[in-house]
């Protein structure tokens, strides 16, 4: 199997509508491998950080996306990311790390550096990509396209519940406000805009469970891939 017979499964959708679980299990269940795309962005946003580059620097962090090495250690129930060597993983997850993330994520050099970054993780026996232009710019002639989407309301409550159990003090006021800002300069960005791609299934998540999403997900799938010797 070559790399770009590969199957890929795109995931993509704004943030807080699940797509990091729901992409997580579904390339579990299925044996595939696991793009976290947005954690990429982060990585930069976070290296940035900690190089003191001006986020309204774009020459510096296009030089920044250059040189940032981003690894991936997956721990069996979680992916660990290291950014230059060191686990950033908590701090990626942060508020600023994706405040950040989304600023640089405009910067159409930024993007293109990271696209053979991210084709790479196209590996047999097939990959699951996450993020917001999987299925339009990065993988396009995915097989399978899937857009998540989620009421603002129930993704700042999502992503609420999620900073409360980890001591982050947060409100939900605030969270929605960042979540609204966020989805209007990702749709709106004149670089790979947050879309659906035209092939993409769309899955309304509000009000669903972990699982029913997962299994509406696996019910696109025309058949389970079928492992050596099955
Ligand atoms: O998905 P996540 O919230 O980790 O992504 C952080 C930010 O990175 C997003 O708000 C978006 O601006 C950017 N991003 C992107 N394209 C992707 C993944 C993430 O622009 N494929």
């Amino acid at each position: 199997m070559t790399t770009l017979d590969t199957p890929v499964l795109t995931i993509d959708g704004p943030s807080g509508s699940g797509k990091g679980t729901i992409s997580r299990l579904v390339a579990r269940k299925l044996g595939w491998h696991y793009l976290d795309s947005g954690a990429l962005y982060r990585a930069v946003g976070v290296a940035a950080g900690w190089g003191d580059i001006d986020l309204a620097d774009p020459a510096a962090l296009v030089r920044c996306t250059f040189d940032t090495e981003i690894g991936f250690r997956d721990e069996g129930d979680e992916l660990r990311v290291l950014v230059n060597g060191q686990d950033a993983t908590d701090e990626l997850r942060t508020e600023t790390a994706g405040a950040a993330a989304s600023a640089i994520a405009a910067i159409p050099e930024v993007r293109a550096a990271l696209k053979d970054r991210q084709r790479a993780f196209r590996q047999p026996p097939g990959l699951v990509a996450d993020g917001r232009d999987m299925g339009t710019v990065i993988f396009p002639d995915a097989a399978h396209k899937v857009f998540l989407t989620a009421s603002a309301e129930e993704r700042a409550e999502r992503r609420y519940k999620q900073l409360n159990d980890k001591g982050v003090p947060v409100t939900l006021a605030g969270l929605l406000r960042e979540i609204l800002a966020r989805d209007a300069r990702d749709a709106s960005r004149a670089v790979a805009p947050l879309r659906p791609a035209e092939d993409a299934v769309r899955i309304d998540t509000t009000g669903l469970g972990i699982d029913e999403v997962v299994d509406r997900v696996l019910a696109l799938m025309p058949a389970r891939p079928v492992g050596p010797g099955a």
